[in-house]
This record gives C-alpha cells, sequence and structure tokens, in this order.
C-alpha cells in the first residue's frame, strides 16, 4: 500500500509537469494511471482505518523508505546511464497494438489492462 500511495503523489507531481503533459500519449497514460490508481489502495486503507488498524508499521515504512532510495539514487541511474545497454526500439506488445488505432487517435489502446 506505501508504494502505491507513493506512486500515486508522484503521478500528481507528474500531472503538474508542463513538459511531460506536451506530449498527448504521456498525458493519456498518466491521467488513466491518476484515475485508476486510487482504487488499488484505497479499499484497504479505508478498511484497516475503520478497523483502527495501522495502516502500516514502522518495518513496512522502513522497507518503503529503502527500496525507493535504491531505486532512485541507484538503480535507476545505473540503468540510464548504461550506454552500452541495448536499447529497445520497439514496444513489446507491439504487434498486438498494430491492429488497434494509431496512438495519436487513441493513446489508451498501447496500454495494458488497468487491472494487470
Ligand atoms: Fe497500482
Amino acid at each position: 500500500m506505501l508504494t502505491e500511495q507513493r506512486g500515486f503523489r508522484q503521478v500528481e507531481i507528474i500531472l503538474k509537469n508542463r513538459l511531460i503533459m506536451s506530449d498527448p500519449v504521456m498525458k493519456k497514460i498518466f491521467e488513466i494511471v491518476h484515475r485508476d490508481e486510487p482504487d488499488h489502495f484505497l479499499p484497504h486503507q479505508r478498511w484497516l482505518e475503520r478497523q483502527g488498524r495501522a495502516t502500516a508499521r514502522w518495518n513496512e515504512r522502513m522497507a518503503d523508505w529503502c527500496i525507493h532510495k535504491v531505486l532512485m539514487l541507484y538503480k535507476l541511474p545505473a540503468l540510464f546511464l548504461d550506454t552500452g545497454r541495448a536499447r529497445m526500439a520497439r514496444w513489446p506488445d507491439e504487434a498486438e497494438t498494430s491492429a488497434a488505432p494509431s496512438p495519436s487517435s487513441d493513446p489508451a489502446a498501447l496500454l495494458p489492462s488497468p487491472r494487470t
């Protein structure tokens, strides 16, 4: 749940970014994520709150913090700065979506089902 909440906050920041929002496909993707994401954690969070239970224990918060720092400060920079790494030239599901409307007319067609 902590990861979902963190992701939701990140999407809200992204939705305020003019550069990202200037790309219609990116804009559509993040708008869909923003609309869909609360269903991933709010029912469980509200249930815990109704039961008077903690939504996260200290060790869960520490694990979430550590994982986030490792991803942001080591894993992602290492991935993007590795110039020798093979680059993906096509979307893995490009063949599946080629029969769908073009991304400019329906960006959501590039996305997997919201529940996947
Ligand atoms: Fe999610």
